[in-house]
């Protein structure tokens, strides 16, 4: 009876109740996907020497275990109605090339659009899912992310489309095969409200481009829920995205996240700093993290920010809870767009911690401030929350960020040997041993940052936040420490 009781509350905690329940994505996937920087420009050997460097550059072991093949693989439809890989790109066939990745210890992701054609026009999977899904588990994959384009007007209301995405999640189990499924309908007809029921995650957003804020008339909508926002568009900045998700962030759970879109971090259209702050907001959104430039290229600067185990440890948190905006000031000073504005973010964490995100946006340097108030307002308004009243150590999330010329050096290296000694000085993170959870669980100090200060009872966070960055930090309390999230998480865990 008292284990009846106990699996009931897991049940609803856990949210075994979810729709999709398919045990994929308890945490947001990582991995890596090609249609950033590369577009078309798909083959065998792009994804297998790929394939290579995630491994040898420690980033498999960080957490980055999906390589998805994007559009444009395929050679349209044999006789009996089954799609074909493009055996000039894919000479040795899909499914060597999925046993390949599967021999480096990584998973296989393909793409199709729920439309007659995919958005570079190759053959769709509308009216086609049983044979397709039927290919895909075939071939070996375990990741499915499916589009939009040419979806022959069947779209307009939530249950149109959520019924037209349905079918290739019916079929996709029918398989057999566990494929992760990652809907790819930029947040079309309310797609936060019922892509929890049947995928993994979903894309709330059109196409992202490698900008931090600059406006761009075909990203043209702020409020993916405004009804007037007629289309998701393309060309959305950081921002735009960031922006939009706010209202729904909180969608994000354990087997079903908000997809901001793949990360542009070393596509060279940003800053450094831009980058960072980037990719700790898709980190502490719970966005999928697919890494989107060319690895085959990979510069030790974006190596350094993509493999930071004290911002992946927020992303990869067994709570799975999102940050929440607290506060977004508009009175600021603004950038050559016009654009500028500060944002402060803050959510809960495993065994009552708390991130908190500083994002200034704004034209120049700027100093934020943040209460403990504030920072616990969604623990209780109006300073009722009990984690006001503790004292919290503050942990800097982006102070230990390896020194480039470590990292240097693990690209360079030539041979396991090598690498091994490289990754054991640089005291690298690796989660295939040792996963997130555990290290948490352990208290890791490469999970924690670096201590920089407390925050007394009732007092606030200060800093001085440089333009278009972000400062991250984890609270940790001193004292009994976010009692209610304490509490969760042992029953999540
Ligand atoms: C759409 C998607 C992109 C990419 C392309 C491929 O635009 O949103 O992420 O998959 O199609 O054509």
């Amino acid at each position: 009876m008292a284990a009846l009781h106990i699996a009931f509350a897991l049940a609803i905690f856990t949210g075994n109740a979810i729709g999709v329940n398919n045990g994929l994505a308890r945490t947001p996937q990582m991995g890596w996907n090609n249609w950033n920087s590369l577009g078309c420009d798909v083959s065998e050997s792009l994804l297998h020497d790929t394939s290579k460097t995630i491994v040898d550059s420690g980033l498999r072991d960080v957490g980055y275990n999906y390589v998805v093949l994007d559009d444009c693989w395929s050679a349209g439809r044999d006789e009996e109605g089954f799609l074909q890989e493009d055996l000039d790109k894919f000479p040795s066939g899909m499914s060597n090339v999925a046993n390949e990745i599967h021999k480096k210890g990584l998973l296989f992701g393909m793409y199709s659009s729920a439309g007659e054609m995919t958005c570079a026009r190759y053959a769709g999977s509308l009216d086609w899912e049983e044979n397709d899904a039927k290919s895909f588990a075939n071939w070996g994959a375990d990741y499915l992310k499916y589009d939009n384009c040419y979806h022959m007007g069947r779209f307009g209301t939530p249950k149109i489309s959520f019924d037209r995405y349905k079918v290739m999640w019916d079929a996709i189990n029918s398989t057999g095969r566990p494929m992760l499924y990652s809907l790819c309908n930029w947040g079309e007809d309310y797609t936060h409200t019922w892509g929890m029921s049947i995928a993994n995650s979903w894309r709330m957003s059109g196409d992202i481009y490698d900008s931090f804020s600059r406006p761009d008339d075909l990203c043209s909508c702020t409020d993916a829920s405004n009804p007037h926002c007629i289309a998701p568009g393309s060309h959305c900045s950081v921002l735009n995205i960031v922006n939009k998700v706010a209202a729904y962030a909180d969608r994000a759970q354990p087997g079903g996240w908000n997809d901001l879109d793949m990360l542009e971090v070393g596509n060279g259209g940003m800053t450094d700093e831009e980058y960072k702050a980037h990719f700790s907001l898709w980190a502490a959104l719970k966005s999928p993290l697919l890494m989107g430039n060319d690895l085959r290229d990979l510069s030790a600067s974006s190596l350094t920010i993509l493999n930071n185990p004290a911002v992946i440890a927020v992303s990869q948190d067994p709570l799975g809870r999102s940050v929440a905006r607290i506060r977004r000031d508009l009175n600021v000073a603004k950038d050559k767009y016009g654009v500028g504005e500060i944002q402060v973010w803050s959510g809960a964490l495993y065994d009552g911690d708390q991130v908190v995100i500083l994002l200034n946006a704004a034209g120049e340097d700027a100093r934020i401030s943040a209460s403990l108030e504030e920072i616990f307002l969604h623990e209780g308004p109006e300073s009722s929350a009990p984690q006001v009243k503790e004292e919290w150590e503050v942990y800097d999330l982006w102070a230990n960020r390896m020194d480039n010329a470590i990292a240097q050096k693990i690209l360079d290296a030539q041979g396991e040997e090598e690498l091994s000694k490289l990754f054991k000085e640089a005291n690298w993170y690796n989660a295939t041993e040792m996963s997130y959870k555990e290290g948490l669980k352990k208290k890791d100090q490469r999970l924690m940052g670096k201590k920089i200060g407390k925050i007394a009872p009732g007092g606030s966070l200060d800093k001085k936040v440089k333009r278009h960055s972000v400062e991250m930090y984890r609270l940790k309390s001193v004292g009994q420490g976010g009692k209610r999230y304490k509490m969760h998480a042992k029953e999540e865990l």
